[in-house]
């Protein structure tokens, strides 16, 4: 029975949530901080809104038109394994996010690689972000084994202009050295364990690796393990990265 005042529509938190803001209870937090608008003005907590015609914001950013689709940005700790399902018991990554609506990892970090994970139900957004002929840029942190100094400038050249791997010569790579023995490396071709190959090739085993960020989305305050839904300005971002043909940096 609608009370007095009550305008028809949904609840403000019900359609956040359904479009992957959060929990309801996340998305009555971004209520109640004011960062949501309703046709330009802060909504209050319990505001009823209809998706097809009231526009919704977030931080000034509009909430996606298809509610369907949900994107993850998983922070993904050391030990987790980047399937479904694992065979030996280990924790996955989709154990991490809701279950509810079903997504799936794009691409994969082996097991011991931490960091940056999207997952998605959006398939054909991932389709572009993993097709290599679109070759999003994945940006890594790689603590690598050193006698002790820096890594010597010949390594990290040899790196950017393209190491030899068993699966042939890697393309072009932007890499530095931010701090010695630490090298910030950027690809775009991802293939299997193409960092640590690449590394080990030159000499500078990895012990550390970490995936700092996937084309246009980065987040340095995202705990391991926790997750967020991407802004609507990140997906649209990331999609019109995946347009860019790409030959090279
Ligand atoms: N390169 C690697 O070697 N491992 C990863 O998990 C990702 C990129």
């Amino acid at each position: 029975m609608p009370e007095p005042g009550d305008r028809p529509g949904e609840r403000l938190q019900k359609v956040l949530a359904t479009r992957g803001w959060g929990s309801r209870r996340v998305c009555e937090d971004l209520i109640g901080e004011g960062r949501v608008t309703v046709n330009g003005e802060v909504a209050a907590l319990g505001r009823r809104v209809d998706p097809d015609h009231d526009l919704v914001e977030v931080d000034g950013a509009p909430v996606g038109t298809r509610p369907d689709l949900v994107h993850y940005l998983l922070n993904k700790p050391a030990g987790v394994v980047t399937t479904a399902k694992d065979t030996a018991g280990r924790p996955t990554v989709v154990e991490l996010v809701p279950a509810e609506p079903r997504v799936f990892p794009v691409g994969r970090l082996d097991a011991e690689t931490e960091g940056l994970l999207l997952l998605t139900n959006d398939g054909e957004l991932a389709h572009r972000v993993a097709h290599p002929r679109h070759g999003v840029v994945k940006e890594y942190l790689a603590t690598v084994t050193t006698a002790g100094g820096p890594v010597p400038a010949g390594a990290i050249r040899r790196l950017r202009d393209g190491v030899e791997l068993d699966d042939g010569v890697t393309a072009p790579a932007r890499v530095s050295q931010p701090s010695p023995g630490v090298l910030r490396i950027a690809v775009h071709e991802g293939r299997n364990r193409q960092v640590r190959r690449m590394c080990e090739a030159v000499g500078h085993p990895v012990t550390r690796l970490v995936r700092t960020a996937i084309g246009p989305l980065h987040d340095r305050r995202l705990p391991p393990g926790a997750w967020r839904p991407l802004t609507p300005a990140e997906v649209i971002a990331l999609s019109q990265a995946t347009t860019v043909a790409r030959s090279g940096f």
